[in-house]
C-alpha cells in the first residue's frame, strides 16, 4: 500500500519554454520521488499506514510527532496538484462559473493575477501561491514550506509552487518573473473549473446570488 511517484500529466519538455525539461525532470524524478519515499519510510508503524494521502496529511498536522511525515505527505499531493495545475499551451483566461467569480473577488482577470503574483512574491522563504474556496468567496493566500490550506478547510482550487527548485535552473532569483510566465502560459484554467464545479454545493449557492 505504498504511496507512488504520479507519472507527469504530459512529456517533461511540454512546458518548455516557460519551464525547461531540465526543472521537470529534477523536480518531478527528484524532489517529489524524494516525497514520496521519504513518506514510505516515515509511515512505517504509525496509525497512517493504509490511510489515503489526504488523512495521513491531516492527521500528521495536528501532532507535532508527525511532523516530517506531515511535511513529506504534504509535498507529495502538493506537487501532484501542481502538475495538473499546469499544460503546455496554457494561459490565457478562465471561462464561466470561474470567470465570473473570479471577476467578482478580484475586479479582474488581471487584478487577480496582480494578486497571485505578490502573494507568490511575498512568501518569504519556500512556500506555495494558492488560489482557493473560502467560505464561498475566491481568495488569494499562500502558505509556508509544504502545508496546504486544506487543512483549514480551503477547497484548493490552483497552486503555483515558489520553492527555488521550481524555478531556479530557468528564472535564477526572479520569481516574479516564473509566477508570471506561470499565469500567462501554462496555468490550466480548466483543471480550476473542476475543481470549483467539485466544490458544489457552495458554488451553486454562488450561482444563484449571481
Ligand atoms: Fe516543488
Amino acid at each position: 500500500m505504498a504511496f507512488e511517484l504520479p507519472l507527469l500529466p504530459y512529456p517533461e519538455d511540454a512546458l518548455e519554454p516557460h519551464m525547461s525539461a531540465n526543472t521537470l525532470r529534477f523536480h518531478h524524478g527528484k524532489h517529489h520521488k524524494s516525497y514520496v519515499d521519504k513518506t514510505n519510510t516515515l509511515i512505517q508503524d504509525t496509525p497512517f499506514e493504509g490511510k489515503s494521502l489526504e488523512e495521513v496529511i491531516e492527521g500528521a498536522a495536528r501532532e507535532d510527532r508527525y511532523t516530517k511525515l506531515f511535511n513529506n505527505a504534504a509535498q507529495i499531493w502538493n506537487h501532484t496538484f501542481f502538475w495538473n495545475c499546469m499544460k503546455p499551451d496554457g494561459g490565457g483566461e478562465p471561462t464561466g462559473t470561474l470567470a465570473g467569480m473570479i471577476r467578482q473577488a478580484f475586479g479582474s482577470l488581471d487584478e487577480f493575477k496582480e494578486a497571485f503574483t505578490t502573494a507568490a512574491k511575498d512568501r518569504f522563504g519556500s512556500g506555495y501561491a494558492w488560489l482557493v474556496l473560502d467560505g464561498g468567496e475566491l481568495r488569494v493566500t499562500s502558505t509556508l514550506n509544504a502545508e496546504p490550506p486544506f487543512i483549514h478547510g480551503q477547497t484548493v482550487l490552483l497552486t503555483c509552487d515558489v520553492w527555488e527548485h521550481a524555478y531556479y535552473l530557468d528564472y535564477q532569483n526572479r520569481r516574479g518573473d516564473f509566477v508570471r510566465a506561470f499565469l500567462d502560459h501554462l496555468v490550466n484554467w480548466e483543471f480550476a473549473a473542476r475543481r470549483l464545479e467539485e466544490a458544489e454545493p457552495a458554488v451553486e449557492d454562488l450561482r444563484k446570488r449571481a
